[in-house]
């Protein structure tokens, strides 16, 4: 073993990526690695990327341009590349970052110990490695969803956390590079999750997120098995206060699922189902499966089980050939279903995509009128539905100090809102009832009634 110590990841883009960080910090300290946020300490920096739109895949190439001089003080510092972009621009990248040492594909994680230790025993000429490739081996693929799932063997006292229980997607969406850079669809097995989530409850975890592109696809194609519907109850039985998952397809979601919102009660009062489209022609152009009506149905069966589901989605405007009228079908669903709040997109070109390909291509300056003027009326809708709650008394998971204020507590509600409030330090970890006196666009801010 060589003097490289330090580690500093750094991570981009979704809860998959963060999930897999930090099993990649546990697989790390497991060898030997302490982590470490100073990237001028680090003796590896590595960066876990996004590449699902090109202004993600710029943000990561700033950063390695802003890391690269760090190596003219510590020569043996080593500088990775995980997640989509390595996947996608990973050799590109490597031949243009002469300074990049190595750069791994999000399915081959699980071999990127192995990888440093071999890279620390090279000679310093031939330290540059690449492991990438989509799917190519499913077997190996489910090795690393376990490997990647085993929960952490020194238990941090975490309040909420996530659980990944399939990886890749299927779906093939008209704009999405998501399938190409994590392959095919592969559900972990319940006993894997169940294992997972009982280590997380005995380490008191409280409020748990289900991850996966698709979950509500989860099991398919996996014979004998647990549906999802059938996997939340039995993650629920494991005594879990909270339960969530994330993302959802409306395609996918079944009637048996949206009865969950009435019939289990962890089920938390959050369900983030992304529409990208209120136009049936964009939709069908997208390949999303579903129309307007159909989504709309579904948000009425859902409200019907749950009538205070908080509903988030995500939207993509100036997709190839969206029309003015197109987008207005979006701006009047919006109305229609009014969402707790929404992640908007621009629609960005990306490699190997059907869309890519499609005539009508929306121009930038378009894009970014469209997508001003929906965010600002959807602020207004989400603050209103975050006033709705002034006056109502909100049981709060109690996460951490808020770092704003002296004295100051943050926490989510069931619904997922941040709720700050002042409270002494002892609360974290515990659910308290908070009376809602505040309203903002991001938060809330209550009154601790008692503790
Ligand atoms: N352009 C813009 N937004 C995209 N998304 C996925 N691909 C693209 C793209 N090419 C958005 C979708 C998806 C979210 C995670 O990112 O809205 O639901
Ligand atoms: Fe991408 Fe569609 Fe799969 Fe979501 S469902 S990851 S948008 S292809």
């Amino acid at each position: 073993m060589t003097d490289l110590k330090r580690a500093c990841l750094i991570t981009f883009g979704c809860q998959m990526n963060e999930y897999d960080s930090g099993r990649l910090g546990r697989l790390l300290t497991d060898g030997g690695w302490i982590l470490t946020d100073r990237r001028e300490e680090a003796d590896f920096i590595f960066f876990n990327t996004c590449s699902i739109r090109a202004k993600a895949a710029q943000r990561v190439i700033n950063h390695l341009e802003q890391v690269r001089p760090l190596k003219k003080n510590n020569p043996q510092l080593l500088i990775g590349l995980g997640g989509c972009l390595a996947e996608q621009e990973g050799e590109a990248l490597l031949a243009a970052a002469p300074w990049l040492d190595l750069v791994i594909g999000p399915q081959h994680l699980p071999a990127l110990p192995g990888l440093l230790e071999k890279i620390q025993t090279d000679d310093r000429d031939d330290r540059r490695r690449s492991l990438t490739g989509a799917g190519a081996n499913p077997a190996w693929s489910r090795e690393n969803l376990a490997a990647l799932g085993q929960g952490p063997s020194a238990p941090e006292a975490r309040i909420s956390s996530s659980v990944t229980i399939m990886q890749g997607c299927d779906n093939y969406c008209a704009y999405c590079v998501v399938p190409y850079l994590r392959g095919p669809e592969l559900s972990r097995t319940a006993e894997d999750i169940l294992d997972e989530v009982r280590h997380l409850v005995a380490a008191g975890v409280q409020d748990l997120t289900l991850l996966g592109q698709n979950v509500n696809s989860y099991g398919r194609g996996r014979a004998g098995g647990p549906t999802f519907p059938e996997l939340l109850v039995q993650v629920a039985a494991t005594g879990l206060r909270r339960l969530r998952f994330t993302t959802s397809h409306p395609k996918d979601l079944s009637p048996e699922l949206v009865g969950l919102f009435r019939d289990l009660p962890p089920l938390c009062e959050n369900l983030h189902l992304p529409i990208q489209s209120g136009s049936d022609q964009v939709l069908a152009a997208m390949g999303r499966g579903y129309t307007r009506d159909r989504y709309l149905q579904l948000v009425e069966s859902l409200r019907a089980a749950r009538p205070n589901l908080a509903l988030t989605t995500d939207i993509i405007v100036g997709f190839p050939g969206e029309t003015e009228a197109d987008f207005l079908e979006t701006m009047s669903l919006l109305e229609t279903v009014t969402f707790d709040a929404l992640f908007s997109f621009k629609y960005s070109n990306r490699p190997q995509t059907r869309a890519s390909a499609l005539a009508g291509q929306v121009p930038e300056e378009e894009k970014s009128r469209r997508l001003t003027y929906l965010q600002n009326r959807q602020k207004v809708i989400t603050l209103a539905k975050n006033a709705a709650h002034l006056g109502q008394t909100l049981e709060v998971l109690v996460e951490r100090p808020s770092g704003r204020y002296q004295g100051q507590l943050t926490g989510r509600a069931r619904n997922f809102k941040l709720v700050h409030f002042d409270g002494p330090p002892e609360l974290i970890g515990r659910l308290v009832p908070v009376s809602i006196t505040e309203a903002w666009a991001a938060s809330l801010r209550g009154r601790l009634i008692h503790a």
